[in-house]
């Protein structure tokens, strides 16, 4: 099939930067994002490429290229699905919070309205691209609604997993480590394949059946995942030990077989993904009655759970056990540097404990709003929104945030932390003046040299 149109389904953090790759490297086809989200929509068409929904490094600059042009963002669902060749689904696929499998599986409602919505508008025949992270078998259920639709309209189905992560979104993009694409259709394929071989080599183009796909992206997922609660665990272990968990990193990371990448001890993996896909992986097992499997997964999430807690605990202690009245600055709340996204990230959770135990949290992230912070609190409804913002300020001014804090906790990796006048922060803290690295980004030697009780991971 010749793709003219393309339309996306998901204007979200995955949606949005594969599309405008996709518009970028094919001129020749026409590419719309469609989106439930009126809000979400508008920011994207906003003139102020500044303003885009997502933060992404190189992101605003491909859309201002593209936008107008071959790419489109629009709420016009029905019509953009009717005119298109090929159809991504790329909405969002949480945890599921009610009935079965709640906490546990993918909630798959959000993929079955778009499903149906593709059986109800399309009038010519179309490939339909799971793009959305999806359980194993979940191809077939889309094929199920699409093809019980009652009129002639043919429907191939693939799978194509993205393994973009935030922050590098265009880079990984732009040169991918691989493009998966599954599906039964050799012709369907083909047409997919062409798509990304604008700008993509065919050997890094592979092609699986279905379910192999499906079930290689949970399991990436869950091998990286894993690499971080395996390096983390290890640092509870080097800090009774007195060994250096960057040391330790580094020394096996020279072994090409394990390699040098996905090895920095943290004070734990946030993001939208590597929990919930894990928690769906375990999900499957179970429901196959593979305990073992089931178990040994499981304890990625358990031992990342017990990373967070330990940090905030660690903080407490050496606070004289007390946070009760202490203003605590927190520097960085997304889950990770160079996005705005807060979906998970270690940093509520470090917060939400501290809060707990009565301490007055100062925020301070280049990107991240006051709204999404004491929303991504008000979400965990552990006290009224109002203590919320009675006890958590936002400050847009880093050397605010740290003013006359008894400790300064580093929850995100920014670069800029690094290029801090530290001696300025040093003089303006309450003394002792306490550091926890939560991401090991500052020099020990020398923030201990400018008088900082430093604390970081593994160390
Ligand atoms: P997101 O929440 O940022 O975006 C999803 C969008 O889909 C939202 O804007 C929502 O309004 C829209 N939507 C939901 N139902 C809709 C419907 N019926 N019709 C039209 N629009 C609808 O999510 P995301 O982070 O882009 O993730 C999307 C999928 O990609 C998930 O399955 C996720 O697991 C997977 N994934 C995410 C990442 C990542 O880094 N965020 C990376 C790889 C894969
Ligand atoms: C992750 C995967 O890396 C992507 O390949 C995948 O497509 C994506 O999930 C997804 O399916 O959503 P992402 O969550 O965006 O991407 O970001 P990562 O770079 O993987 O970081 C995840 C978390 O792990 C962050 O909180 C990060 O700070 C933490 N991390 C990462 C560490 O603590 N240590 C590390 O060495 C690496």
């Amino acid at each position: 099939m010749k793709i003219t149109k393309i339309c996306c389904i998901g204007a979200g953090y995955v949606g949005g930067p594969t599309m405008a790759v996709i518009a970028k490297k094919n001129p020749n086809i026409q590419v719309t994002i469609v989106d439930i989200n009126a809000e979400r929509i508008a920011a994207w068409n906003n003139e102020d490429v500044s303003q885009l929904p997502i933060y992404e490094p190189g992101l605003a600059e491909i859309v201002k290229e593209t936008r107008g042009k071959n790419l489109h963002f629009s709420t016009e669902i029905d019509k953009s699905i009717d005119e298109s060749e090929m159809i991504f689904i790329s909405v969002n696929t949480p945890t599921k919070t009610y009935g079965k499998g709640k906490g546990m599986a993918a909630d798959l409602k959000y993929v079955e309205l778009c499903a149906r919505n593709i059986a109800e508008v399309a009038t010519t025949d179309k490939i339909v691209v799971e793009k959305s992270t999806l359980p194993v078998r979940t191809a077939q259920a889309i094929k199920s609604i699409l093809n019980n639709t009652g009129n002639d309209v043919k429907f191939d189905i693939l799978s194509n997993p993205e393994f973009l992560a935030e922050g590098t979104a265009i880079e990984d993009l732009l040169s991918p480590d691989r493009v998966l694409i599954g599906g039964e259709s050799e012709e369907a394929i083909e047409s997919l394949a062409k798509v990304y071989g604008a700008w993509v080599d065919d050997e890094r183009i592979l092609r699986t059946n279905v379910w192999s796909s499906e079930l290689s992206k949970l399991t990436a997922n869950a091998f990286l995942a894993q690499r971080i609660s395996s390096i983390n665990a290890i640092s509870e272990l080097c800090e009774k030990t007195e060994a250096d968990v960057n040391e330790v990193a580094r020394a096996i990371g020279m072994d090409s077989r394990i390699g040098p990448k996905f090895l920095s001890a943290s004070i734990g993996f946030g993001g939208s993904c590597f929990q919930k896909d894990i928690l769906n992986l375990v999900y499957i097992a179970r429901s196959y009655g593979l305990t073992e499997v089931a178990e040994y997964w499981e304890q990625v999430i358990t031992l990342n759970d017990h990373q967070k807690r330990r940090f905030s605990d660690n903080l407490i202690s050496t606070l004289y056990n007390t946070v009760s009245g202490k203003k605590i600055a927190m520097l960085g709340w997304a889950f990770k540097k160079d996005t705005n996204d807060t979906r998970e990230s270690a940093a509520i959770y470090v917060a939400d404990h501290l809060l707990s135990e009565q301490a007055q949290i100062a925020v301070y992230d280049p990107k991240v709003s006051e709204q999404r912070i004491q929303a991504d609190l008000n979400y965990l409804n552990t006290r009224s929104e109002e203590e919320n913002q009675e006890l958590v300020d936002t400050f847009n001014n880093p050397y605010e945030a740290v003013k006359d804090a008894h400790a300064i906790a580093i929850m995100t990796e920014w670069d800029e932390f690094k290029t801090y006048d530290w001696k300025k922060i040093y003089d303006s803290m309450k003394k002792p003046a306490f550091i926890f690295d939560g991401r090991n980004i500052l020099n020990e030697e020398e923030t201990t040299k400018l008088g900082f009780e430093y604390s970081g991971i593994g160390k």
